[in-house]
């Protein structure tokens, strides 16, 4: 009579690391002879080990972002960390379903009013109307629809090219808009103090903070001297909640400082505490270029 299990093939059920008690997983397998009983054990045993190593990596992970954002410093496990890549970015937008136009990101119990406020309390009043504007990360292009005919001109840099084709389609007909590809951390073609006033939502939220701190750099290069720019990212680093990277406020702060912005304002709310960004600890920054230095004769 064939041993218990012997009908079984090697790599079905029980030989793939899941879960389930030791003694219940090898007693199948004792009939394919002792040494394959204990080199199953051993790799179901690593396979449980390597989870739990990799469950108190991930945690450690956390909390050394918590305690370097806490402090706002750039420190090695900011610097090393892998997620919220470029390439993920990239890859997720452009399979996203943007028939909902990112307006599924609309927050608060009424979302339309929602929009409606974060438009009236703080795109219109922060952004000045003509100019060069830059959007980054524009998406189903929600926010350039405001923009593009406040604008003398509006430059969309998004790193998919299906949602610059997306805003392509939504803002035809107008010939104020330039659209730029990105690698994810630059502005190219963007030149030098060429940009009046910068905004970017739902965007930063989902960068590494790597390349944010690239992004911020670029800000600098290419906002003219008493230039504006308006940026939503992150406040807490969450693996669960609505994807967020890790970043402070105060950690972008001192990073925008270090590249020479002046930071104006940094807020989580507005309109009385009615709407805001707090659902997943989101903070808005607002920065300015420092004013050309008054050139004496
Ligand atoms: C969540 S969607 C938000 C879209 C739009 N801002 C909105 O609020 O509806 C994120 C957008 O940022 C873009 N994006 C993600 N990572 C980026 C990066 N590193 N540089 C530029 N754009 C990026 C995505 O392609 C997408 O358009």
């Amino acid at each position: 009579m064939m041993g218990a299990g012997r009908g079984e093939s090697p790599g079905g059920r029980g030989t793939d690391g899941g879960s389930g008690r030791l003694g219940m997983y090898t007693a199948p397998l004792r009939g394919y002879g002792p040494e394959y009983t204990a080199l199953a054990s051993a790799r179901w045993l690593a396979s449980r080990l390597s989870g739990l190593v990799a469950k108190v990596g991930a945690g450690a992970e956390a909390r050394l972002l918590a305690i370097e954002g806490e402090r706002g410093i750039l420190g090695p496990t900011h610097r090393a960390y892998a997620g919220h890549s470029a390439d993920q970015n990239r890859e997720i937008w452009t399979e996203w379903d943007w028939s909902k136009h990112g307006n599924e990101w609309n927050d608060g119990a009424d979302p339309a009013a929602w929009k409606k406020s974060l438009i009236d309390e703080v795109l219109l009043p922060l952004i000045p109307e003509g100019g060069v504007v830059l959007e980054i990360g524009p998406g189903g292009g929600r926010w350039s629809e405001i923009l593009q005919p406040r604008a003398d001109h509006l430059v969309l840099v998004d790193i998919t090219d299906r949602t610059l084709e997306l805003c392509r389609e939504r803002l035809a007909g107008s010939t104020n808009v330039e659209y730029v590809l990105t690698e994810g951390s630059k502005l190219p073609e963007v030149l030098d103090a060429s940009v009046d006033s910068v905004w970017s939502f739902d965007v930063f939220v989902h960068i590494a903070p790597l390349d944010v701190s690239s992004y911020l750099l670029e800000l600098a290069r290419v906002l003219r001297p008493g230039g504006i720019a308006v940026i939503h990212h992150s406040g807490r680093f969450s693996r669960s909640s609505g994807w967020r990277s890790p970043m402070t406020a105060r950690l972008f702060a001192n990073l925008a400082r270090e590249h020479g912005l002046v930071v104006e304002r940094q807020f989580d709310n507005w309109g009385d505490g009615r709407f805001g960004v707090r659902t997943n600890g989101d903070v808005i920054t607002v920065l300015r270029a420092p004013a050309a230095a008054f050139e004496t004769a």
